[in-house]
């Protein structure tokens, strides 16, 4: 028997034609693989397109996360709550909160996490329920004013009131928002001073970012910014820009200013509660349930030392002369004011609270030609 000679010449061969034989086969398996990966991939396509066109005809479509991703109702549980867990309001351009069901409300309100009387697990931040014809409007108020300044007594006349920081709970300056309101309404239009328009732009532009971080769900009003920043002073853009600035800015009036309003106490901090009332207020936390009615009623009012025996009434406040509120030291410009003082809704509401009849003002009714 002859052993096979292996000679470099036949081993260069063989793995030449080993070679060659793997490429063709390399060559052949590529369409082939590539036939195979866009069937697959059609197959695929097809399956997805039937179950989405089988899931869509016969599972009924949930309900979009713009409406069911928000709390229904402001209990005090959502003062510990991150407003990031709120899917609406990550899912939607403007936020929606409870009320905007009923209510054109374009804006979410801040949890107020200082404030004592709903804190302590004891009220709701939208605590009003019982009148049907104010609760509605109370409960707006509880949202940019501290409980205590409707319901807590003192001799003051106007109040001796403080804007506090809702992040801090501390006293803050008037919020940002109502410095650029008045200032979006002196700004003389016919203005041509290429220095003064400078300025002046700097300074909106300021207080728009200062109002925008007082707000951060508020999109539309950081595009806003944006745009402000970026167009020349003087320019149409630019009072095209004024023009819907002035309009945008009174819907961020309502709650979300990132502060609220408090009675102010000897040393300037806020009054966020009824003072030296911890005890009392744990106490009735943890007994006040099983307490005979007049117990109840004694340490209820050890827990709320300085209540009024009744709030006060819409035109206290809302009026032209000798309101409650100090409005323009709290920071409030001219034209804000005038629109919280013109007496002729909030008497309306009061007649109807009162249950007084409420009449048709007279150029609403029909004439005889009619
Ligand atoms: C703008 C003033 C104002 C603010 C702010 C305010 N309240 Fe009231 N509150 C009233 C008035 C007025 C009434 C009486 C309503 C009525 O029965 O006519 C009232 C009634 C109540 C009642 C009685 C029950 C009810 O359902 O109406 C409770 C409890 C109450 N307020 C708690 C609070 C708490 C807690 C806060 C803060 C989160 C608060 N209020 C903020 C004005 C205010
Ligand atoms: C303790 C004073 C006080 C009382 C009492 C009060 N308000 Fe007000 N109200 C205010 C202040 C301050 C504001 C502005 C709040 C803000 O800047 O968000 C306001 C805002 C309002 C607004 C919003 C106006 C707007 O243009 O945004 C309405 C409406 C209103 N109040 C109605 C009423 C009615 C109705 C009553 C009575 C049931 C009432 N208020 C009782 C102080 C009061």
């Amino acid at each position: 028997m002859t052993k096979p000679k292996f000679t470099i010449h036949s081993l260069v061969d063989l793995v030449w034609r080993g070679l060659r034989g793997t490429a063709r086969m390399i060559r052949v398996a590529i369409p082939r693989l590539y036939g195979l990966a866009l069937l697959l991939f059609i197959c695929w396509l097809t399956f997805l397109s039937i179950r989405y066109l089988v899931r869509s005809l016969l599972v009924p479509s949930q309900t979009p996360e713009q409406i069911v991703g928000i709390p229904r109702r402001m209990e005090p549980e959502l003062l510990t709550t991150e407003r990031a867990d709120w899917k609406a309001i990550t899912a939607a351009e403007t936020p929606r909160m409870p009320p905007a069901h009923y209510h054109r409300v374009d804006s979410w309100i801040d949890p107020d996490r200082f404030n004592d009387c709903s804190r302590s697990g004891c009220h709701g931040p939208l605590p009003h329920a019982k009148n049907k014809a104010v609760r509605a409007f109370l409960n707006m108020h509880a949202t940019s004013i501290h409980c205590g300044v409707c319901h807590m007594e003192t001799d003051d006349h106007p109040l001796r009131m403080t804007w506090y920081d809702l992040d801090t709970g501390s006293a803050q300056q008037p919020p940002a928002i109502l410095t650029l309101y008045e200032r979006l309404h002196d700004i003389k239009p016919d203005e041509k001073d290429a220095d003064v328009l400078k300025q002046q732009h700097r300074e909106l532009v300021a207080l728009m970012q200062r109002t925008a971080k007082d707000m951060p769900e508020a999109k539309a009003l950081r595009q806003l910014v944006e745009h402000f920043e970026a167009v020349r002073p003087g320019s149409r853009t630019y009072d095209r820009l004024l023009e819907e600035t002035r309009a945008i800015i009174p819907r961020y009036f309502r709650g979300e200013y990132g502060a609220k309003l408090a009675l102010k106490a000897e040393d300037g901090a806020p009054m966020l509660g009824h003072p030296d009332t911890t005890e009392a207020v744990a106490k009735f936390l943890a007994e006040g349930d099983q307490l005979a009615l007049d117990d109840r009623e004694q340490l209820l009012a050890k827990v709320h030392l300085l209540r009024r025996a009744q709030a006060y009434t819409c035109t206290e406040c809302h009026r032209a002369d000798a309101s409650l509120v100090p409005l323009a030291q709290l920071g409030y410009p001219p034209a804000r004011i005038e629109a919280l003082s013109d007496p002729i809704v909030f008497e309306m509401i009061e007649n109807i609270d009162a249950g007084r009849s409420f009449e048709m003002p007279q150029f609403l009714a029909p004439t005889s030609d009619d």
